[in-house]
């Protein structure tokens, strides 16, 4: 059984709803408020679970009730959370969720527990990610806790996946060099590579940029347009599968989970993980929320059949 690990953020959503954003000055009514399990690492296992993967986790929460709701969900989803520590010195993280009329989104981020995320933590769990077929990681949490997971995953030959999301400028080299499949939105690459995203000669561009850092392997997820994908001498777009589109919250997670759950760690599969990872994102936007929407290995392969 594939073996995965994601080093990552856990998040309770409060999601927000109101007509729009309130002004400067302004004082609105929301219209409902709802709380879900969320947060990008905790999204990404769940998803690597769900599609069969032997999954285990190593983050953050706080001593409060989101907290016990969080590891609890994540053990009701089959994974392993002997490596989630529970911090009382600040709260679970949480993301405010500004849900407006149109469908548009604006968050917040409360870090909380994710933030004390240490290297000194994930070290200490390095027999645990010597066993894994997989680490996989975004930059929720301290970029020093990851580069921790990726340094002993290089030493022991175990590749590793980075979701570069949010969206930065730039990375720390040391993360660049243990980093083996990077997997941008097309907003992150932009931002890291400076290259706009609008043609398949720009998709090239950009995986020429992250090759040159020492990636070996870029997929650069496209929306509804799929993805692109460049490694070693294969490189090409999977177009997305036509859906009728209810909420695209976790496509991008239930992406990476689902490709780390299917991937060989020599990633001679990669365009049919690929083609897995894209029909799991495209039952995810058919859902509404983020956690919930995320399928089963299941209801995956019967929509590939
Ligand atoms: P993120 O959620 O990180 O912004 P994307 O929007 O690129 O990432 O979505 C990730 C993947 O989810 C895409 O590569 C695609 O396979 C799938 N996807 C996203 N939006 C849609 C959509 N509207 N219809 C079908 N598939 C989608
Ligand atoms: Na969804």
């Amino acid at each position: 059984m594939q073996r995965v690990l994601v080093v990552g953020s856990i998040n309770v959503d409060r999601i927000l709803q109101i007509p729009q954003l309130p002004l400067p000055g302004e004082t609105i009514k929301m219209t409902g408020l709802t709380s879900a399990a969320g947060g990008k690492g905790a999204n990404q296992a769940v998803a690597a679970a769900r599609s069969g993967a032997q999954t285990t986790f190593i983050g953050n929460v706080g001593a409060d009730a989101d907290g016990k709701m969080m590891r609890q969900t994540l053990q009701d989803n089959q994974i392993e959370i002997g490596a989630v520590g529970v911090t009382s010195s600040t709260v679970t993280g949480q993301a405010y969720v500004l849900l407006q009329a149109s469908g548009q989104n604006s968050i917040i981020i409360n870090s909380g527990a994710n933030d004390l995320l240490t290297a000194a933590t994930v070290t200490a769990q390095a027999a645990i990610i010597e066993k894994q077929h997989f680490i996989v990681a975004e930059l929720e949490t301290p970029v020093a806790a990851t580069i921790a997971a990726f340094r002993i995953a290089h030493q022991a030959r175990i590749p590793t996946i980075l979701n570069p999301a949010p969206a930065r400028a730039n990375l720390p080299a040391k993360l660049l060099a243990s980093t083996d499949l990077i997997v941008p939105n097309e907003t992150e690459s932009a931002s890291l590579t400076g290259i706009q995203i609008t043609d398949q000669a720009s998709m090239q561009a950009s995986a020429t940029f992250f090759h040159q850092l020492g990636i070996p392997a870029v997929v650069i997820t496209l929306g509804a347009a799929g993805c692109y994908y460049s490694y070693a001498d294969q490189q090409g777009i999977i177009p997305g599968l036509t859906v009728p589109v209810v909420d695209t919250t976790a496509a991008g997670d239930t992406f990476i989970g689902a490709l780390a759950a299917k991937l060989t760690p020599d990633f001679s599969n990669l365009v049919a993980a690929l083609q897995y990872a894209t029909q799991a994102s495209a039952l995810t936007v058919q859902q509404m929320g983020a956690l919930p929407s995320i399928p089963q290995q299941a209801a995956i392969l019967a929509a590939l059949a």
